[in-house]
């Protein structure tokens, strides 16, 4: 391990921490430093096993050398090259193999560096493509309640997290949300649960209340994640995809978490098998290692963009990393991790053990619900009365302690362990929790 950089920095002022308890961080830091596979090494020294994959991005777990090697030989050949007007080989490759590997209707890629610009640009896609076409009038778009879709004007309008949003000002005009779907009378439900598919339903109040005439895109994590693991019940993603359909409004999957493996597939459309017209991703494209998102497309979508004279641009939209060069090595590098290993199908044969390892934590203190899919999982907690999320963040500091990392949201604890996990890890992270649990107030 060569760390030649001081191990923990002297001043921990100037860095304002995303998404931290920055006051409480900077009193007692938690530091990694190195890591390797399905471990963390702490500033101190201590082994931390990954039960989050990073923030739910590093499926093939840490270091992997094709990886690391493809970085190396990119920076060494060819650092970065223009955007616009210009390309490298790399950036084709990707979106081919992307597009090969992601359910058939997605035929076209735009590259963006994170989840949330990937929202964005489906966004903008979505309401320029109804305009392209003689639709200029459907510009609204349509969320749900709990959903999140990163951080950006765009993303938080039509996402349903409180708290992303109400600090913030008025958002995007002309945006609605459908109704989250977590039922209480889901509660312990293994996989997806039962109840909830009239949920849907509620896309029709909407399209009566502004005309379908107005409506571009809806927008749903096919599986919410941040907001704390929840899953569509039975027959909702189909649902939804009939009735915008009968509109001819869009439906985009976020599957920014879901996507590589996650479900034990390479996305949740193809697990549910339910197609969207576009599918937002990030994260697993490079295994969390280089910030790369991607939009990907069906062909009617981007065909409607192909017209007029063919100098001019056709969509006025892109970054200047879009596809760039390192960014393109990691992701033909993680792809090829994947199927390599065969991690997607690793993540499908673990699932069951993951299920019954994590409901064997039914009728500990404090969990009153447990929910999982694919290798995802989450507990949720009783709050402590008038202190949410109190119970929540002492577990996550326990564990961390413990050495687990999990991560929570409100009060839920979630866990999106590397694909690559084995069995005792599983349970070394259950029982850790177990443990953890049972001493917490
Ligand atoms: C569904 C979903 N969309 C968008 C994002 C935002 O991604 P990023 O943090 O890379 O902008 C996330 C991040 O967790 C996500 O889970």
């Amino acid at each position: 391990m060569a760390l030649d950089r001081p191990q923990i920095p002297n001043d921990l002022r100037a860095f304002w921490m995303p998404f931290t308890a920055n006051r409480q961080f900077k009193q007692a830091p938690r530091m990694f430093v190195a890591a390797e596979g399905m471990h963390y090494t702490t500033a101190d020294g201590r082994q931390v096993l990954d039960g989050t994959a990073g923030l739910w991005c590093c499926n093939a777990g840490h270091r992997r050398p094709r990886i690391v090697e493809a970085i190396q030989k990119q920076a060494a050949e060819l650092d970065y090259a223009p955007a616009f007007q210009m390309g490298h080989p790399l950036a084709f490759e990707l979106a081919n193999k992307l597009v090969d590997m992601a359910p058939a209707p997605m035929e076209h890629a735009f590259f963006t560096n994170s989840g949330s610009e990937s929202v964005e640009t489906a966004l903008k896609i979505a309401i320029a493509y109804h305009r392209a076409r003689g639709e200029g009038a459907r510009t609204r778009l349509i969320g749900r309640e709990r959903g999140y879709h990163g951080v950006n004007f765009g993303g938080i309008s039509v996402g349903g997290i409180v708290n992303n949003r109400k600090v913030f000002g008025s958002l995007l005009n002309g945006v609605d949300h459908l109704p989250h779907t977590h039922l209480a009378e889901n509660a312990w439900t293994k996989g997806q649960p039962e109840h909830g598919a009239h949920l849907a339903e509620d896309l029709e109040r909407i399209v009566a209340l502004h005309g379908a005439e107005t409506i571009a895109a809806v927008i749903v994590e096919p599986m919410a994640g941040s907001t704390g693991v929840l899953l569509p019940p039975k027959g909702y993603l189909e649902k939804l995809r009939e009735i915008s359909t009968k509109h001819g409004i869009l439906l985009i999957f976020d599957e920014v978490i879901t996507g590589f493996g996650r479900l034990g597939s390479s996305f949740a459309a193809e697990h549910f098998n339910v197609m969207p017209d576009m599918i937002t991703c990030a994260k697993g494209l490079t295994n969390g290692v280089i910030p790369m998102g991607a939009v990907l497309t069906t062909a009617a979508i981007h065909d409607a963009f192909m017209q007029g004279p063919e100098h001019l641009i056709e969509l006025f939209h892109g970054y200047t990393y879009s596809g760039a060069p390192i960014c393109s090595a990691a992701g033909l590098a993680t792809l090829e991790t994947y199927r390599e290993e065969g991690l997607f199908e690793r993540a499908a044969d673990l699932a069951p053990y993951w299920q019954e390892a994590l409901h064997s934590l039914r009728g500990t203190r404090h969990v009153i619900d447990i929910r999982n899919m694919g290798l995802i999982g989450a507990l949720e907690l009783e709050p402590i009365p008038g202190e949410p999320t109190r119970r929540a963040f002492a577990a996550f500091l326990k564990a961390y302690e413990k050495g687990i990392l999990v991560r929570t949201t409100g009060d839920i604890i979630a866990m999106s362990p590397p694909l690559i996990i084995e069995k005792p890890q599983i349970d070394q992270l259950v029982e850790t929790l177990r443990e953890v649990l049972a001493t917490l107030d």
